[in-house]
């Protein structure tokens, strides 16, 4: 497994792999890796001849208050899952690497970046669209491969993909779970044990509306507030949003022609965790 640290590594080692033939998936992650970072990187393996990962806590995305500074950093650990699951290249740059000072050029998915977590993080998607699209100009990657359990994220990728030409294939994977539902996030670390009890209250709320839904609630307003109830069940969890939104727009639905995602943002102590689920066209 190599692991590069700058720009003319990846570079090099880019013209390589495409020297050889090879196919190239790219699974960009923030460390700190689970089991959901890991399904990326096995679907990547499966659909790829080689798999990079990159380890890049991005400054961009993170707003003056929030956790960049204690975000979990443990580079030794992440690097052996990665080895175990067999990734053939780590892209580890610095900070300077990736913004070198003077660097005032972003890329804004507009009208969708303000969306669903923008809207309580402004600046936050354009953050992570600069990051991924220079990412995918460095690795040039036939697919790249995001999560589900960042919807909002998945879907704006997507929308710059397709906006700007680059001509990468974006795989989104189902969201992985704990056994009792909660979704992993290495943001769960902050949790101690009673928080996170209360973090379950996020999946809770998705599997009331969920059920509500199969029962064949189709009001949009009652289901979103069956879920904003059950959340407010639990004293301790400090809810940022609940929505029901379409899957392209990120806009509210009236109702479910299209399908809808419901979407769920809250605060547990110091930790913002989100969750969503995906209500089928019906
Ligand atoms: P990070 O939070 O480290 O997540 C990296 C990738 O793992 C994202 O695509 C995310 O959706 C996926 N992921 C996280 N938890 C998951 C779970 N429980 N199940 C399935 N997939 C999961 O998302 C980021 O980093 C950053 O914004 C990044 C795209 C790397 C840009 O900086």
């Amino acid at each position: 497994m190599q692991i590069c640290h700058t720009i003319d590594e990846i570079r090099v080692t880019r013209r390589r792999a495409r020297r050889d033939g090879k196919s190239l998936g790219l699974v960009p992650t923030m460390g700190a890796l689970h089991e959901g970072h890991l399904s990326l990187v096995r679907m990547a393996k499966a659909q790829c001849d080689l798999v990079a990962a990159s380890i890049f806590v991005n400054p961009l995305q993170f707003g003056p208050n929030e956790d960049l500074a204690k975000y979990p950093r443990n580079f030794e650990r992440d690097r052996e899952l990665l080895e175990k699951e067999g990734v053939d290249l780590i892209f580890v740059p610095s900070v300077q690497e990736m913004y070198p000072a003077g660097a005032v050029t972003y890329v804004t998915v507009e009208g969708l970046g303000d969306k669903l977590c923008g809207r309580s993080r402004p600046g936050h998607f354009r953050g992570v669209t600069t990051l991924v699209s220079k990412l995918f100009n460095l690795v040039e990657p036939d697919r790249a491969f995001f999560g589900q359990k960042d919807a909002a994220q998945s879907t704006i990728i997507r929308r710059m993909v397709r906006d700007l030409n680059i001509p990468v294939q974006i795989v989104v994977c189902p969201i992985v779970r704990e056994p009792d539902g909660l979704a992993m996030s290495s943001r769960n670390a902050y949790l101690d044990a009673q928080q996170r009890k209360s973090a379950l209250a996020l999946y809770r709320s998705l599997m009331e509306v969920q059920e509500r839904f199969d029962q064949g609630e189709r009001k949009v307003h009652a289901l979103i507030e069956a879920g904003k109830q059950s959340c407010a069940r639990v004293p301790s969890l400090r809810l940022d949003y609940f929505e029901i939104v379409d899957l392209e727009t990120l806009e509210p639905v009236d109702d479910f022609s299209r399908g809808a995602l419901v979407a769920v943002a809250a605060f547990v102590g110091n930790a913002r965790l989100i969750d969503n689920i995906v209500l089928g066209p019906a």
